[in-house]
Protein backbone atom coordinates (compact mmCIF):
# COMPACT_ATOMS: atom_id res chain seq x y z
CA UNK A 1 0.00 0.00 0.00
CA UNK A 2 1.29 3.33 -0.68
CA UNK A 3 2.42 6.11 2.22
CA UNK A 4 -0.75 8.21 0.73
CA UNK A 5 -3.10 5.74 1.04
CA UNK A 6 -2.07 4.56 4.70
CA UNK A 7 -2.30 8.07 5.80
CA UNK A 8 -5.56 8.61 4.45
CA UNK A 9 -6.86 5.37 6.18
CA UNK A 10 -5.08 6.14 9.35
CA UNK A 11 -6.94 9.11 9.55
CA UNK A 12 -10.06 8.22 8.93
CA UNK A 13 -9.90 5.49 11.11
CA UNK A 14 -8.02 6.89 14.29
CA UNK A 15 -10.51 10.11 14.12
CA UNK A 16 -14.03 9.80 14.79
CA UNK A 17 -14.90 13.02 12.41
CA UNK A 18 -12.45 13.37 9.54
CA UNK A 19 -12.82 16.31 7.89
CA UNK A 20 -10.43 16.90 4.79
CA UNK A 21 -10.40 20.34 4.13
CA UNK A 22 -8.43 23.11 2.43
CA UNK A 23 -8.36 26.46 4.65
CA UNK A 24 -9.78 28.66 1.82
CA UNK A 25 -12.82 26.76 1.27
CA UNK A 26 -16.24 28.82 2.38
CA UNK A 27 -18.04 25.12 2.61
CA UNK A 28 -15.07 23.79 4.30
CA UNK A 29 -15.65 26.52 7.07
CA UNK A 30 -18.87 26.07 6.87
CA UNK A 31 -18.94 22.20 7.41
CA UNK A 32 -15.96 23.21 10.38
CA UNK A 33 -18.71 25.69 12.29
CA UNK A 34 -21.35 23.28 11.81
CA UNK A 35 -19.30 20.86 14.09
CA UNK A 36 -18.50 23.58 16.45
CA UNK A 37 -22.02 24.41 16.58
CA UNK A 38 -22.77 20.97 17.37
CA UNK A 39 -19.95 20.81 20.20
CA UNK A 40 -18.15 17.93 18.51
CA UNK A 41 -14.73 17.56 18.31
CA UNK A 42 -12.97 16.41 14.46
CA UNK A 43 -9.67 16.04 13.33
CA UNK A 44 -9.56 18.26 9.77
CA UNK A 45 -6.29 18.59 7.58
CA UNK A 46 -5.92 21.56 5.17
CA UNK A 47 -4.69 19.66 1.76
CA UNK A 48 -3.64 23.35 0.22
CA UNK A 49 -1.12 23.18 3.36
CA UNK A 50 -0.43 19.71 3.71
CA UNK A 51 2.80 18.27 1.76
CA UNK A 52 1.39 15.26 -0.04
CA UNK A 53 -2.15 17.63 -0.31
CA UNK A 54 -2.99 16.74 -4.12
CA UNK A 55 -1.73 12.78 -3.54
CA UNK A 56 -4.75 13.10 -0.61
CA UNK A 57 -7.34 14.15 -2.71
CA UNK A 58 -6.27 11.95 -5.71
CA UNK A 59 -6.44 9.00 -3.02
CA UNK A 60 -10.35 10.29 -1.71
CA UNK A 61 -10.99 10.57 -5.07
CA UNK A 62 -10.38 6.69 -5.87
CA UNK A 63 -11.53 5.96 -2.21
CA UNK A 64 -14.62 7.84 -2.40
CA UNK A 65 -15.47 9.00 -5.81
CA UNK A 66 -15.64 12.42 -4.64
CA UNK A 67 -12.81 15.04 -5.05
CA UNK A 68 -14.12 18.28 -3.81
CA UNK A 69 -13.39 18.91 -0.46
CA UNK A 70 -14.45 18.98 2.45
CA UNK A 71 -15.11 14.96 2.52
CA UNK A 72 -15.86 13.69 5.85
CA UNK A 73 -16.11 10.70 7.62
CA UNK A 74 -17.82 9.97 10.71
CA UNK A 75 -16.42 6.67 12.32
CA UNK A 76 -15.30 5.78 9.37
CA UNK A 77 -18.08 6.10 7.34
CA UNK A 78 -17.94 8.59 4.29
CA UNK A 79 -20.19 10.90 4.83
CA UNK A 80 -19.71 13.40 1.96
CA UNK A 81 -19.42 17.21 1.24
CA UNK A 82 -21.44 20.25 3.48
CA UNK A 83 -24.50 19.74 1.86
CA UNK A 84 -24.69 15.64 3.09
CA UNK A 85 -23.31 17.23 6.30
CA UNK A 86 -25.80 19.95 7.08
CA UNK A 87 -29.30 18.11 5.54
CA UNK A 88 -27.94 14.75 7.81
CA UNK A 89 -28.19 17.56 10.80
CA UNK A 90 -31.72 18.63 9.69
CA UNK A 91 -32.67 15.18 9.44
CA UNK A 92 -31.23 14.09 12.69
CA UNK A 93 -29.09 11.50 11.27
CA UNK A 94 -25.69 13.60 12.06
CA UNK A 95 -26.65 12.83 15.70
CA UNK A 96 -27.29 8.85 14.76
CA UNK A 97 -23.73 8.50 12.87
CA UNK A 98 -22.18 10.25 15.59
CA UNK A 99 -23.68 7.94 18.43
CA UNK A 100 -22.25 5.38 16.44
CA UNK A 101 -19.14 3.06 17.28
CA UNK A 102 -16.64 2.48 15.02
CA UNK A 103 -17.62 -0.42 12.86
CA UNK A 104 -13.78 -0.84 12.29
C1 LIG B 1 -28.88 21.33 13.10
O1 LIG B 1 -30.24 21.02 12.90
C2 LIG B 1 -31.08 21.53 13.90
C3 LIG B 1 -32.48 20.97 13.65
O2 LIG B 1 -32.94 21.30 12.38
C4 LIG B 1 -31.03 23.04 13.82
O3 LIG B 1 -31.87 23.61 14.81
C5 LIG B 1 -29.60 23.49 14.07
O4 LIG B 1 -29.49 24.89 13.92
C6 LIG B 1 -28.66 22.82 13.11
N1 LIG B 1 -27.32 23.10 13.52
C7 LIG B 1 -26.45 23.66 12.71
C8 LIG B 1 -25.11 23.89 13.31
O5 LIG B 1 -26.73 23.97 11.57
Amino acid sequence: MSVVRELVKRLIVENPVMIFSKSYCPYCIRTKDLFDDLNTKYKAIELNEHEHGSEIQEELKTLTGQRTVPNVFIHSQHIGGFDAVNSANETGKLQEYLKQNSKL
